[in-house]
């Protein structure tokens, strides 16, 4: 008898632990424990716009003394949208009665009330904290007695001369609409499984970045205070090898060094995945440059061709990381996974979420997290070197 059909098989599930964001769920309590990149710098005008962030629906805007706000949308008057209110120099004002309220929330102005307001002290929009680092807008929407200190990065502080630090929102490394529609997780599992380069992007859609990435690796994985960190050999020209560190560190950092291998030396830039909700993402990058726009040139060419630019068809012929990790489902099953030796950056990934999980169910400070300026330098080890 053929067994193993598709007949009468579990129903599927995932760990809704690792993978869900809203507030009040394990992992959207723990990564409301650090700041994440919520826009460029740029796209903070007088215009409010409309985001989503960890579930959660909110306004951002730019008020007129350059200050940036990120508010609850629902006006704390009679919840008109504040979506529709218009920035003015001290703050964003409801279209509707025309409350006005600044990036803290405070409410200003009543103006159909006797005085503009006796009692306006006692409103309060809900806001959450912003700060702006490396071209990027951050927001903490955790705990306000547990905000951290936004946190600097080593290789994106200390600077050669003629470099400067730019951001990019584009997509994914190798292409894709800016919202990917899928879970995070599968996103920043991929950082720590290095046996998917050779494959998907050395033989399987062809080179997508350079023939000595094609290479199947030699790999060391290793957990770190930060997360986890995975180490690839690979043999390169002159007998050498090229020896290649990839991080990933809490709460979503994606360390990695270009994998088209322009240069050596330490990692040129990080790359933040920002969970919209559960089942999207997009990802934020910054990193050292020499030229303007050059974070956006290295993008991944399947048949000569940019992602956008491919047939439905190409796409089935040239996939890459969207078409792979899109391809997982809206969330994984993790009840139909198959864990093999090559995936255990993804087990050791897991196991130190689980365990990040933990402390702050138990009332600690998760990873990463740190109240000073100097517990929150961040010294990185990614990078790649010819040995
Ligand atoms: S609903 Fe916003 S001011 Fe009335
Ligand atoms: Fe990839």
């Amino acid at each position: 008898m053929d067994t193993g059909t598709a007949y009468g098989r579990p129903a599927p599930a995932y760990r809704k632990e690792l993978t869900e964001v809203s507030a009040g769920s394990p992992m959207g309590e723990l990564l409301r424990r650090y700041w994440h990149p919520i826009g460029l710098v740029s796209t903070f005008t007088s215009k409010p716009l409309q985001l989503r962030i960890l579930g959660e629906e909110l306004v951002a805007f730019r008020d007129g003394q350059g200050k940036p706000g990120l508010v609850y949308p629902r006006c704390a008057h009679r919840g008109a949208s504040l979506y529709y209110g218009r920035v003015e120099e001290r703050g964003i004002r409801c279209c509707y009665h025309g409350w006005l309220y600044d990036v803290q929330g405070h409410c200003l102005e009543q103006p159909c009330e006797e005085g503009g307001g006796a009692r306006r002290d006692n409103v309060r929009q809900p806001w959450y904290p912003l700060e702006e680092r490396y071209g990027l807008v951050f927001a903490y929407l955790g705990p306000p007695q547990r905000k951290p200190v936004l946190p600097r990065y080593d290789c994106l502080e200390e600077l050669a001369p003629g470099e400067f630090v730019e951001a990019d929102d584009s997509s994914i490394g190798s292409g894709g609409p800016q919202l990917v529609p899928c879970n995070w997780l599968q996103h920043w599992e991929n950082v720590v499984d290095p046996f998917h380069v050779p494959i998907l992007h050395g033989s399987f859609s062809g080179a997508q970045f350079v023939a000595q990435m094609a290479a199947m690796p030699k790999v060391k994985f290793e957990t770190t205070p930060r997360g986890v960190k995975v180490e690839s050999l690979r043999p390169a020209e002159g007998g050498k090898t090229h020896r290649r560190v990839t991080e990933v560190v809490m709460p979503t950092l994606r360390v990695v060094p270009n994998p088209r291998v322009a240069k050596y030396g330490r990692v040129e830039s990080i790359g933040w995945v920002l969970p919209i909700d559960d089942t999207s993402f997009r990802i934020y990058v910054a990193g050292r440059v020499t030229e303007k726009g050059e974070l956006g040139k290295f993008r991944s060419r399947m048949a000569g061709k940019l992602w956008h630019e491919l047939t439905p068809e190409e796409h089935q012929r040239h996939p890459g990381d969207y078409e792979a990790q899109t391809g997982q489902g809206a969330i994984t099953f993790h009840s139909e996974e198959r864990l093999a030796t090559s995936d255990k950056g993804i087990a050791l990934l897991r196991r130190f979420l689980e365990q990040q999980l933990k402390i702050v169910a138990d009332g600690g400070d998760p990873a990463c997290v740190a109240y000073t300026q100097e517990s929150a330098y961040v010294r990185l080890e990614a990078g790649q070197e010819l040995q």
